[in-house]
């Protein structure tokens, strides 16, 4: 391995920064060349490389977002567009490359594995979504800041004796959801993984409010059945007869963009490293993740073919709580 190259893919997850510059410095402390792929797999696959010193990642661990830039490139799902990416990567000598991103971009990594080349895949997805890593990039920053929106509006709830129901990214994952909701003790959480039908959400509320709380809140994961959309639709319809009123709050993209605490900092660093790592080891066509405080790899071909879980320990925690 003398040269190789990194790229971010998928949506931006704080912490992106620290392991871009772990690759980088890792690498260069081996001797070997760093390039930067800008703008993801399309960037790849038009060739948008450029080399990586020590000094162009520096000042950069604190920043959220990711200096190479993001895309969700439909060219590369296809053959055709995954062949002009390793052509890129031919054309510039790239032996081995790195791939920051949760489940759509380890999808990529597992292709150009697939195709014969060197890949080694770091868990980054504010989702959490993503097998063969108990924590990725950016799900700590992102659930501190859903949770300070949470204690905000709490305050507001409770000033006002109204139910809040805030909607937390999730795509198909109701990890940030139920952890938020855990730590900000909300009422209720409705998550994919288990979904509560709106008249039983209103019922929780109910009952907290006749158990003398002055607030109720409800989080909801985007990718959950019942969405903030249709929860809301239920209480308006039943205003009269629940007797309070519901404010809804969609956090949205505010919990991407945030500066990366030191957890994601450190989580980054260690996977940046800890991919180089294995590509000097030869070890291609793994994700680099974090198993019980270890850092670890597990085959890529076992990470798009499984479904991560949320704890069901954790959901019954948060009712015990409520
Ligand atoms: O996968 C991370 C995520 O933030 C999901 O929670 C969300 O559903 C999705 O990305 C949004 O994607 P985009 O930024 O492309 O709209």
């Amino acid at each position: 391995m003398r040269r190789i190259a990194v790229l971010t893919s998928g949506g931006d997850a704080p912490g992106m920064n620290a392991a871009i510059r772990a690759v980088v410095r890792t690498g260069i402390s081996k001797g070997w060349d760093v390039f930067g792929v800008r703008g993801g797999y399309q960037g790849l696959i038009d060739g948008r490389l450029t080399p990586l010193g020590a000094r162009d990642v520096g000042g950069i661990i604190q920043r959220g977002g990711t200096i190479l830039g993001s895309a969700r490139s439909a060219e590369f799902r296809t053959e055709a567009g995954q062949i002009k990416a390793i052509r890129s990567l031919n054309e510039f000598g790239i032996d081995g490359l790195v791939v920051i991103g949760g489940n759509g971009s380890q999808t990529g990594s597992y292709a150009l594995h697939q195709h014969g080349f060197p890949v080694v895949g770091i868990a980054s997805t504010i989702d959490n979504d993503l097998y063969g890593s108990d924590i990725t990039i950016g799900v700590d920053t992102a659930l501190n800041i859903a949770l300070e929106a949470i204690d905000r509006l709490k305050i507001t709830a409770s000033s006002h004796q109204r139910a809040f129901l805030i909607e937390v990214m999730g795509r198909n994952c109701g990890y940030l959801a139920l952890m938020s909701a855990l730590a900000g003790g909300a009422e209720a959480a409705v998550i994919p993984e288990m979904e509560i039908p709106p008249e039983e959400v209103a019922e929780t509320l109910q009952q907290a409010y006749q158990r003398g709380k002055a607030h109720a809140i409800v989080v909801v994961a985007e990718g959950a059945k019942n969405n903030a959309e249709k929860l809301n639709e239920y209480f308006q319809q039943h205003r009269e007869r629940l007797g309070f009123d519901l404010r809804v709050t969609i956090l949205g993209h505010i919990q991407r963009g945030g500066n990366p605490g030191a957890f994601d900092r450190i989580l980054a660093s260690r996977l940046g490293a800890g991919a180089v790592e294995a590509l000097a080891r030869g070890e291609f066509g793994v994700l680099v993740g974090q198993i019980d405080g270890d850092i670890t790899t597990t085959p890529l071909s076992e990470v798009v073919s499984n479904k991560k879980t949320v704890d069901m320990d954790l959901v019954k925690l948060a009712q015990i709580l409520d």
